[in-house]
Formats: structure tokens, C-alpha cells, sequence
């Protein structure tokens, strides 16, 4: 079966840094989606109605943006971190008291209902459920709502249905199955509902998903969210038939003129020549894509990690996983110390001071050449090129690594996050059925 799917556009903060090229005409972003291919487009892209003039300087944009990644990693790790008691072994999907992150890096353009309404979800690897804010909504930040109403296939699950057990804390009432969650510095209050959703071509009749009637704090997708992760609830859960729980995505370098990429979901089209390693399942954590990361190479150097610093324990949720809603990658402090440290040794020329800016440590006033960084897991190494490990400010010379130990409190020490950033301009192919993740280096335009 061959599928299209929707325009996915980038939302990446990083945007910012780099002020999108206005001699790109907008034509492109009506160009319609075909075959199983999705298009990409960076946020700085004018085909991103959602984007903000670039307001902030450089430093500000790191910094705002390394905020809402440490937002995001207290989630990441909220989901990782096994529950304290024992005995209930199945999967609790959305966990009471779980904490989104306003983060987001990317939106799917979807269409939900009869006659169809367009809106710009944000697509999210570590989360199940879809929401998009209705009419009605107190506090949503779009103007652009779902209107229930005018959708002859919309209908309202109760409490009878069982997808009221796979949302966080819900409320029932005579009409409705309500739940709340967390999203950031936000909570959102919404009713669980159904309709068909539109990805491109294929429709998905009775589509799951939170319709947002209330809405706080500042940090809510303005249009929505689209769960890719792998429980219940989520896009791959729902369309099972349609996609086989297989997609890939390309996400384009953020100094890219062109600010497109794809996102592919089923198995058709999918690369051949690509890379694997396993992935690996966190049964009480089940959004979540772990993989087997066993080692990090700076130059021709394998760095000396700890031994167990790299270990998935499904127990504890450690471990690495791979994550679209994550800027900058994250690694565990003893991991990210020897990286950072033969990081600084390799540098020429050397013995530069080295600065810092915001949570990066590692940043030169001056222009560097840097050693390679390979990433090493189970089966399949992948060497970054500079751009997906050093960020440079769009004006002077000061570039930094771009990559931090992840937060240090108990809760969130677990968990490497191989981020967005170190993402662009690769296909992550995610094969659930056979467990596998995929990377091939692929320019995207
Ligand atoms: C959910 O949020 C609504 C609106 O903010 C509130 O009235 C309700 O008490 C909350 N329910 C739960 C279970 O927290
Ligand atoms: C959502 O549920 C509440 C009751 O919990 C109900 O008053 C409201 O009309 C519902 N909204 C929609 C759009 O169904
Ligand atoms: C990855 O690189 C290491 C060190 O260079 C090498 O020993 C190993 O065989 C490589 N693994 C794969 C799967 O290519
Ligand atoms: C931009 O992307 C489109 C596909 O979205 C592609 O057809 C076109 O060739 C690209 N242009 C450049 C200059 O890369």
C-alpha cells in the first residue's frame, strides 16, 4: 500500500542562529505531498505560518533553547524512571503526573474531521497521544481551533471506552472522558475524542486523540501534538494497518537554503543501504526508542567510559535513547566528562581557551578545526559530520560543541538522549516489527 503524508515542518529554535535566507520563495510550501514522502521545512522557512520574526540574539537563542531541552530531559526522564513499587506489570502508557516539554521540534500538517480542518501538530518521538486545541479552549495559544461541531465524523469517547485507560488521570462525567497532563511549564485539560485524522492522502477513520479545553502556561504546541513514540495511543498504534509501526524521517541541516526534509511513514520506500542497531524496549516505559549506544570515538580515539555508564536497565530507565522533541544531545555526566575532555585535547590549535555559554562548556572564540565525534552502538557506528556537533553564532567566530551532560539531579542522571541536532541531514529509519533503528547519511533538500 503506498501512503502520502502531510507537510512536516521543523520548529527547531535554533532557528534563530541562523536567519533564514528571505530570497526563498514560498511556492514550495504548497507543493503538494506525494507518494509516502512528507516534506520537511525548517522553522526559519517562510512556509512555517507558525514561525516568530527572530527576536533574540545568538546567545539568548541557546540559551532559551537549552531551557526547554533541560524541560524536556526532566520528562524524558520522568518516563524512564521505573515506578517505585513493584507489582503492576502492565504498561501504563501515559503515566499520571508525567510532564511534556514544550519543545517540540517538529509539526506534521494534518487534517482532522469532515470536512477536513488543517492544523500544524507538533510530531513527537517520546510521546503516544495526538491533542489539538478546540473551539472553546481557554488559554490555547492559536487562534486555529478544532471545531467539533462542524465535523460530521467527530465523536466524543466516554468512560465505557478503553482508550479512557490509556490517558492519564481521567475525569468522568455523563458525556465525556476528560484527562490532564503536564507540558512543560503547562498543564492542558482536554476530552478525549475521535475523528478521522488525514496524513496527506490516507485517511485514518477514528483517529484517537485529546480535544484541549483548557489550556495554561505558555509552552502548548499552539496547534497540537502528534505521538509517534511506540505505546498505545500513539500514530503507530493507530495505524498498524496502514503504516506496519515503520516510518523514517530526514531532518535538514539548519543552515540548509532550502530548510526541507521527509518524513516517510510505513515500509514502503523505506532505504535499503542503511545502517542498523537493535532497539531495545523499556516494558514499563513503552514511548520510549532505546537503543544500545556502547562507546563514543573523539578523532581516532574511543574514549574510556565507565564501566555501566552506557547500560540500558529497563529497571532503572537507563540507557540511551534516540528523540525528535530534544535539541542538543545529552549524555550522562562521566560519559560526557572523557568526550568533552579528549573533545578539548583534539581541538587545533591547541591550547585555546575555551568558554562558556549557557549549559554548553566547550565553546572558542576563535575559528577551530575539530576532531571527528563517532557514536558507537550495537552494530552500527555513525560518525557526525561538524555540523552536527559544533553550533556556530551566525555572526563572529564563536562555535561550541553542542552537546551537555544531562541534569545531574537523581531523577534525570539516567538517561542519554541522542538529540535533533546530531540528527540533521541523516535518515532514522524506525523498523518496530523488527526491531531496529536505521541511520544512512542523507542530504536533505
Ligand atoms: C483537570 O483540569 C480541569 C481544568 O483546569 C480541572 O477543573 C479538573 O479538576 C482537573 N482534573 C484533575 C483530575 O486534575
Ligand atoms: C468536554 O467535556 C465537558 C464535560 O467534561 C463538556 O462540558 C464539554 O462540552 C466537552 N467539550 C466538547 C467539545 O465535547
Ligand atoms: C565501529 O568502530 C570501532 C572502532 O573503530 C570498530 O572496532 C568496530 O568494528 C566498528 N563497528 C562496526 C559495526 O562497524
Ligand atoms: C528543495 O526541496 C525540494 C523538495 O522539497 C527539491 O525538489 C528541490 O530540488 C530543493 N531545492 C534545492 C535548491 O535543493
Amino acid at each position: 500500500m503506498s501512503a502520502s503524508f502531510p507537510l512536516l515542518l521543523l520548529l527547531l529554535s535554533l532557528l534563530s542562529l541562523s536567519p533564514p535566507s528571505h530570497s526563498l520563495t514560498p511556492t514550495s510550501c504548497a507543493a503538494p505531498d506525494h507518494s509516502s514522502t512528507l516534506q520537511v521545512f525548517h522553522a526559519a522557512s517562510p512556509c512555517d505560518p507558525t514561525k516568530q520574526p527572530p527576536t533574540t540574539s545568538w546567545q539568548d537563542s541557546v540559551l532559551q533553547t537549552q531551557s526547554q531541552d533541560q524541560a524536556r530531559l526532566q520528562f524524558l526522564s520522568s518516563l524512564a524512571v521505573a515506578p517505585p513499587a513493584a507489582g503492576k506489570k502492565s504498561v501504563v502508557p501515559i503515566a499520571s503526573g508525567r510532564q511534556l516539554v514544550q519543545s517540540a521540534s517538529y509539526v506534521v500538517r494534518a487534517k482532522i474531521g469532515t470536512p477536513a480542518q488543517t492544523f500544524l501538530m507538533a510530531v513527537d518521538t517520546s510521546n503516544d497521544v495526538a491533542w489539538v486545541p478546540c473551539s472553546g479552549c481557554v488559554g490555547c495559544p492559536s487562534t486555529t481551533l478544532f471545531s467539533s461541531g462542524k465535523s460530521t465524523s467527530y465523536k466524543p469517547l466516554g468512560c465505557q471506552d478503553f482508550q479512557c485507560k490509556q490517558v492519564p488521570s481521567p475525569t468522568c462525567t455523563a458525556t465525556a472522558c476528560s484527562f490532564n497532563m503536564t507540558y512543560g511549564g503547562s498543564t492542558v485539560a482536554a476530552n478525549l475524542s475521535q475523528d478521522t485524522v488525514t496524513l496527506a492522502t490516507d485517511a485514518v477513520p477514528g483517529y484517537t486523540f485529546g480535544c484541549i479545553q483548557k489550556a495554561t502556561g505558555n509552552s502548548v504546541p499552539p496547534q497540537g501534538l502528534l505521538g509517534l513514540g511506540r505505546g498505545p495511543l500513539s500514530l503507530l498504534s493507530q495505524t498498524q494497518s496502514l503504516y506496519k509501526s515503520t516510518f523514517s524521517y530526514c531532518l535538514p541541516s539548519f543552515k540548509s537554503p532550502n530548510f526541507s526534509g521527509s518524513l516517510r511513514l510505513g515500509p514502503v520506500g523505506q532505504p535499503i543501504r542503511i545502517k542498523y542497531t537493535q532497539l531495545l524496549r523499556n516494558p514499563r516505559r513503552s514511548s520510549l526508542y532505546y537503543v544500545n549506544m556502547i562507546g563514543i570515538r573523539v578523532g581516532r580515539k574511543i574514549v574510556d567510559i565507565p564501566p555501566g555508564a552506557l547500560a540500558f536497565n529497563p529497571t532503572t530507565g537507563a540507557g540511551t535513547i534516540f528523540d525528535s522533541g530534544t535539541v542538543y544531545s545529552r549524555l550522562v555526566l562521566p560519559v560526557y566528562t572523557v568526550v568533552r575532555d579528549e573533545f578539548r585535547k583534539r581541538v587545533t590549535p591547541k591550547n585555546l581557551p575555551v568558554s562558556s555559554l549557557g549549559g554548553f562548556d566547550t565553546c572558542y572564540a576563535v575559528p577551530i578545526v575539530a576532531p571527528t565525534i563517532t557514536l558507537m552502538f550495537a552494530g552500527m557506528n555513525v560518525t557526525l559530520p561538524p555540523d552536527n556537533f559544533l553550533i556556530h553564532s551566525t555572526s563572529g567566530t564563536t562555535s561550541c560543541l553542542a552537546m551537555a551532560a544531562s541534569p545531574t539531579d537523581p531523577l534525570n542522571s539516567v538517561l542519554n538522549v541522542i538529540a535533533n541536532f546530531q540528527q540533521q541531514n541523516h535518515r532514522i529509519l524506525f523498523d518496530v516489527p523488527n526491531s531496529r533503528l536505521g541511520v544512512a547519511r542523507e542530504t536533505c533538500t
